[in-house]
């Protein structure tokens, strides 16, 4: 049996440690950097009356399909919070942030000059945003939980090289290995838009940037996106001034 070498380069045994800071006033679109915003989903229902408001009417009857009241809930709040911190960089009022989905569901801004690129992600109660300029990201979240049987399930579910990080990695337990492996993969499927039934899915190092997170409360993310390294910045997207901040455009002009 052919040997699987543990990816190196993904921090998978380093994830870096995300701490959510209130964004600026005045949020700076640098060419080099990604911010990954950070929120919690579990509002009050008035507080959730107030943000159904700022969801399409496709977005609403979507969420009408929920059956459980908590995934409906967190579901009405991750939408409206992605359309409260679009609505920083493009300017206009959440409610005609402009938005539309890929074939497999990715959603991206229409219209514009298409260079601001987002991707979220939801798990449990909480959600992450990544956005950023120029290159396409795929962002997935997890919450650090047991698994059960975590490496048969590696197995049967990643690339063959995360797989082995599952089994063989060593500086935290399997679960914890579990969930970095599952976010890294996930969040490289995201970057390109497809889903996790791709039958091309394997793990790629160099192609694109990919780096693992841990973020607060003890969630695992992962953030991939592609060409070099970029700063990462955290924000946290429940902090006020929404509607009002504004975003001053640094990036230089395409050529
Ligand atoms: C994309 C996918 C991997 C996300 O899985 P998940 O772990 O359940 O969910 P996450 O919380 O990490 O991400 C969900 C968010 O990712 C985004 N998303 C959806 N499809 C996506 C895709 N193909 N690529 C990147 N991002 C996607 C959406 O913003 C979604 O949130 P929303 O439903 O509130 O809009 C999974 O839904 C999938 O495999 N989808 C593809 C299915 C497909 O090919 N469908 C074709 C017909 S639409």
């Amino acid at each position: 049996m052919r040997r699987s070498h543990v990816p190196t380069g993904l921090g998978l045994d380093t994830p870096r440690h995300l701490v959510p800071s209130p964004p600026p006033p005045l949020l700076i679109a640098e060419p080099g950097e990604v911010h990954i915003w950070w929120a919690s989903l579990d509002l009050d229902w008035c507080a959730v009356t107030d943000l159904v408001d700022l969801l399409s009417a496709a977005e609403r009857s979507r969420a009408a399909q929920i059956y459980r009241h908590d995934a409906r809930r967190r579901s009405i709040v991750s939408r409206a919070l992605l359309r409260i911190v679009l609505a920083r960089y493009t300017g206009c009022a959440p409610a005609d942030v402009d938005l539309d989905r890929n074939g497999a569901g990715k959603p991206h801004l229409a219209g514009g000059d298409g260079r601001l690129a987002f991707n979220v992600s939801h798990a449990s109660d909480k959600a992450v945003i990544a956005v950023t300029w120029d290159t396409s990201i795929g962002v997935d979240l997890e919450p650090g939980r047991e698994i059960d049987d975590a490496v048969s399930v590696a197995e049967r579910t990643l690339p063959r090289a995360l797989a082995a990080y599952v089994r063989r990695g060593s500086t935290v337990d399997v679960s914890a290995r579990f969930a970095r492996a599952w976010t890294v993969f996930e969040a490289q499927q995201k970057l390109r838009g497809v889903g996790l039934t791709d039958e091309q899915a394997t793990i790629h190092r160099g192609a694109c940037h990919t780096e693992c997170l841990a973020m607060p409360d003890g969630f695992i993310a992962a953030v991939a996106f592609d060409g070099p390294p970029r700063r990462l910045q955290c924000y946290d997207a429940a902090q006020p001034p929404h509607h009002a901040a504004r975003v001053v455009r640094n990036l230089p002009l395409p050529t």
